[in-house]
């Protein structure tokens, strides 16, 4: 990765008006609608912007958006890039780079994930606690890494505990239900087997999604605080495995949508 790709894609934002954005918010699979309470939003599409990723065909939407939710200026990404699409470690964390440099100050992130954890029902919401790599690789593991950051980053508390306890509280005081948990991230994008759910809860995860883990490795990298939430989308139950239908998921994703907004809305207040 090379610094001044880095300082061309902030260049470009700032030119656009992304001016000293506070938050950077990631906007998972069907949760999009957060974009809408942004009072006077500029956007950027992923592919004009210097060095970014380049856009697969289906993700042709993707955009950062700029502007102020509650009196603070944020920069939310509809649509991130995946694996699964192809793209490397260092393409799907490349824009949480971007947006630290710009100079966010804190991280949101939100995915849809499958339940591997029973206790816990589609259309659940579950705030990440810890998290297990399963994705074979990092994307802290190149050349010049250390001209970034600390090569070794530490993960004793990937995320953030005051966020973390903030959350909880807003969901508390709304009558919002969230339950808490270990994300296991996987590449994807093909679904997962019996024998690999069962294998996912012997681990102790608590939910299973393509993303999310990279980014807050990358967040830690730079020491940023991060707060994230997964929308579970269906239950993982190998005794009872029905075939999967991405319809559905997304339009879960969806419903839930209104209380991932209601959640991530509070939080910037409080912050
Ligand atoms: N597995 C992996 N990723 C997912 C799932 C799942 O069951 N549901 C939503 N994203």
């Amino acid at each position: 990765m090379i610094q001044s790709q880095l300082e061309e894609s902030v260049a470009y934002l700032k030119n656009k008006g992304f001016d000293k954005p506070e938050i950077g918010i990631v906007l998972g699979t069907g949760l999009g609608k957060l974009v809408d309470k942004i009072e006077d939003p500029v956007d950027a599409h992923y592919n004009h912007i210097p060095f970014f990723p380049l856009a697969t065909v289906e993700f042709h939407s993707g955009k950062l958006v700029y502007g102020s939710i509650s009196d603070k200026k944020v920069v939310v990404m509809q649509g991130r890039f995946h694996l699964y699409e192809g793209y490397d470690f260092l393409d799907i964390t490349y824009p949480i780079r971007v947006m630290h440099m710009l100079g966010i100050k804190k991280l949101f992130i939100s995915n849809a994930a499958g339940a591997i954890n029973l206790d816990f029902k589609k259309g659940d919401m579950m705030l990440i606690e810890d998290h297990i790599n399963l994705q074979g690789g990092s994307p802290l593991a190149f050349k010049n890494v250390g001209q970034f950051g600390e090569r070794f980053a530490d993960m004793s508390e990937p995320y953030d505990v005051d966020m973390r306890s903030k959350l909880m509280s807003i969901a508390k005081a709304n009558d919002i239900s969230v339950k808490t948990g270990v994300y296991a991230s996987v590449v994807g994008p093909q679904l997962e087997t019996k024998a690999e759910y069962r294998m996912l809860k012997i681990l102790g995860a608590d939910a299973v999604g393509m993303s999310t883990v990279p980014e807050v490795i990358v967040a830690n990298h730079l020491s940023l605080p991060v707060v994230a939430v997964s929308v579970l989308t269906d239950e993982c139950d190998p005794n009872d495995l029905k075939p999967v239908d991405i319809g559905e998921i997304i339009a879960i994703a969806e419903k839930t949508e209104p209380k991932m907004v209601k959640l991530f809305q509070e939080l910037i207040k409080q912050l």
